[in-house]
């Protein structure tokens, strides 16, 4: 795990854009993983930039995001389908029928998990995925539990989960259930770049660095894989 401290948020979303706008001119047709929350909100902003200034092409690249609240229709406000639409999808020029979403609206959640993972492996895999953590170390939504889940799945939120989630839902409560992609489906990605920034990341942060592989912090299981980076401000490596 390689990790990367920063001054700014700014200098962050430079080297992860970077990072991302290389994969996409040398592979135009890339399988990129996404990660909703405010950690990747500055690096959304500079690959639209690119695309902006005709730097960039998205429109042949394959989407797969981490996860999504269970009953929200795409449309909602608070789903994470809008916020990729607003954030990335539509001011960067990505093609619709290229973008992949689990749906929380789904009946039949095993099926559509099922679909997820066979979808993901007949695009050849995810090139690479961005992720943020949450502060007791989930990534997508895997929270703390007794074992590491493979493929996608639905999961019951932690308190801790909903209640830092809650910012985003002003009078609403956030779902208690999402599904999520699992730590396999997260493992078997090529390369993978996680962002965490504040004070409030720092123990997370400690814990997926230092701590053994357990899933009582998923992020941990990221040693596990050859190549991770890892960016994060001063604040998110103070326990290092
Ligand atoms: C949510 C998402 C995660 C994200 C985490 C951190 O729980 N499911 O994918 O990494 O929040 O969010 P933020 O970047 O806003 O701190």
């Amino acid at each position: 795990m390689r990790i990367v401290v920063s001054d700014t948020a700014l200098e962050i979303a430079r080297q992860v854009s970077a990072i991302l706008l290389a994969q996409v001119r040398k592979k135009p047709d890339s399988v990129l993983g996404f990660a909703t929350g405010s950690s990747p909100l500055e690096t959304y902003r500079l690959l639209i930039e690119a695309h902006r200034a005709g730097e960039a092409d998205f429109s042949r690249v394959t989407t797969f995001n981490l996860d999504e609240y269970c009953s929200l229709a795409q449309d909602d406000p608070h789903s994470y389908y809008a916020f990729m639409k607003t954030q990335l999808f539509d001011p960067a020029g990505f093609s619709y029928d290229r973008v992949h979403f689990l749906s929380g609206l789904a009946e039949d959640h095993e099926a559509t998990c099922r679909a997820y993972r066979a979808a993901i492996e007949a695009h050849g895999g995810i090139d690479i995925q961005l992720l943020g953590i949450g502060r007791n170390g989930h990534i997508g939504f895997n929270e703390p539990s007794d074992r590491f889940s493979d493929g996608p799945f639905m999961v019951q939120l932690a308190q801790s989960t909903l209640d830092a989630n809650a910012r985003f839902f002003e009078n609403a409560s956030p779902p208690r259930f999402a599904l999520t992609m699992g730590i396999g489906d997260i493992l078997a990605a090529k390369k993978i770049l996680l962002i965490a920034m504040g004070d409030s990341k720092a123990q997370a942060i400690r814990a997926m660095e230092h701590g053994g592989v357990t899933p009582h912090c998923p992020a941990s299981a990221l040693q596990t894989h050859p190549d991770v980076t890892v960016f994060l401000d001063r604040a998110a490596a103070r326990l290092l």
